[in-house]
């Protein structure tokens, strides 16, 4: 398979809609990477799905490099792209060079992903110009939560749309090859998807972004709590989990493994 770069992902805004997914660990990259997905992404959603933590505020570089590192040992085809972590890219410049340069050389993923509208575009213009992939991230950013006390929807009112779409033209001028679009009023996606040339991908976004991104544990029926209303669930990996495991303990109480 073919290496997905940014710049084959601009060029794809579009065509057939774009595939991404989170994986967190080589195993879950393989099974991503097999199933043709044009871009992994190593959330912060790490903290919530895979460390037991109740949101992504909580996760901090060295557990994004440990991730991504594990990530691209899978060697994917794939775009890897990886969070820049709660607060990070609010520092000055060169500490969020630095965080970057950790990402891209320490775990060696092909891209970031930084949470924030227009007023990080200039910082974002200046990443990219030292040679950091970024792909941008509007509408619901999970690392505000506790400044907003709750998850909500955008794109409801006008104004709010306006918003969306001055900060996606604002990322797009910076440089961004691509933008994440999340828990956004479907009306308002489609309206932030035409207003911009790279493409944008949506979660909880409606049907007309140019492609889709989803959280792996989701869409595998792996996560054993809460699942937000706009997932899928394309697999029932958890009850097969449950049925081999309940069955091991069950042979060896039984006497019948090992035999
Ligand atoms: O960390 C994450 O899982 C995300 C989602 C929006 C896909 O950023
Ligand atoms: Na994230």
């Amino acid at each position: 398979p073919v290496k997905t770069t940014p710049h084959t992902l601009r060029q794809s805004k579009g065509g057939d809609p774009l595939v991404a997914i989170t994986a967190y660990d080589a195993m879950m990259a393989h099974y991503a990477d097999q199933a043709g997905v044009d871009i992994i992404l190593v959330g912060d959603s790490v903290g919530n799905t895979i460390l037991g933590h109740d949101g992504t505020v909580p996760v901090t570089l060295d557990t994004m490099v440990h991730h991504a590192a594990a990530v691209m040992r899978a060697k994917p085809a794939a775009l890897v792209a990886a969070d820049v972590p709660f607060g990070e890219a609010h520092f000055d410049f060169r500490r969020v060079l630095m965080s970057c340069q950790r990402l891209m050389q320490e775990a060696g993923v092909d891209a970031v992903k930084i949470e924030g509208g227009r007023k990080l575009a200039p910082k974002i213009a200046r990443l990219v110009e030292a040679g950091v992939p970024v792909w941008g991230h509007i509408g619901l950013m999970p690392q505000q939560v506790k400044q907003l006390g709750r998850y909500k929807k955008y794109g409801v009112t006008d104004a709010e749309t306006a918003a969306l779409i001055a900060d996606a033209q604002a990322l797009e001028a910076a440089g961004c090859f691509a933008l994440l679009l999340e828990m956004v009023k479907p009306a308002a996606a489609k309206a932030v998807t035409a207003a911009v040339t790279i493409p944008v991908i949506g979660i909880g976004a409606g049907a007309d972004c140019d492609g889709q991104i989803l959280v792996i544990t989701d869409v595998l029926g792996l996560t054993p709590g809460y699942v937000p209303g706009f997932v899928q669930k394309f697999a029932d990996a958890g009850s097969v989990f449950t049925r081999g495991l309940t069955d091991y303990t069950a042979a060896v109480r039984s006497r019948n493994f090992p035999r």
